[in-house]
């Protein structure tokens, strides 16, 4: 059993360390039984009520894409001490019209890298707060809190350091464990 993990990254920018972190971790969610694809946040436009009864076509992929996902992974940077405003306004997105919300009730966890020493902690726990709301299942454990600086990834995009590739190893397997308990 392969589990659709939706992955929704909350940089939009092209160079993006949680971006790099993404593409690092696909190899490591296949060999514990997840196919990770990203959930494209950067052309929904910011959430509006009104909007609501004739979306535009980007926010009705992105409602498809999150109810066909068995679990949604959050990759979020920290921002001002918070999360992003491209995260906040999907999951809003995706919450709305109520009763209706694609993201109500989901499987999910938030990991996070960061320039900082913080490492996107104060970022996960706003995020982990709306997901709650949302009655998420949320997979507490392991944290992932990451600090990349230079030399994190080799040059080709893998994890340098194999004690840290080990341990993100041992996540994506607590993910797939977490799913399958909780599908
Ligand atoms: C508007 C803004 C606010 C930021 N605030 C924080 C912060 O509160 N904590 C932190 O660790 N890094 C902060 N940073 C630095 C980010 O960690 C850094 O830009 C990181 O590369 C962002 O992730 P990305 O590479 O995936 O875009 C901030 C960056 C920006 C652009």
């Amino acid at each position: 059993m392969t589990y659709k993990v939706g992955v929704i990254i909350g940089s939009l920018r092209a160079g993006s360390i949680n971006r790099m972190l993404f593409e690092a971790l696909k190899p490591l969610a296949a060999e514990a039984g997840m196919e990770f694809s990203e959930i494209a946040i950067r052309d929904l436009p910011l959430y509006n009520d009104d909007v609501l009864p004739n979306p535009p076509a980007a926010v009705v992929e992105y409602k498809k894409q999150l109810k066909a996902a068995d679990a949604v992974l959050y990759i979020t940077p920290e921002y001002n001490r918070g999360v992003p405003a491209p995260i906040k306004n999907a999951i809003d997105w995706g919450s709305r019209p109520m009763g209706q919300a694609e993201n109500n009730g989901q499987i999910s966890t938030v990991i996070g890298a960061s320039m900082g020493a913080l490492a996107t902690s104060i970022a996960q726990n706003h995020l982990r707060s709306s997901l709650l709301f949302l009655d998420n299942e949320i997979m507490r454990q392991p944290e992932v809190y990451l600090t990349i600086g230079q030399g994190f990834f080799t040059e080709d995009g893998d994890i340098a350091n194999a004690d840290t590739k080990e341990f993100l190893a041992g996540w994506a397997k607590a993910f797939a464990a977490f799913i399958e308990s909780h599908k």
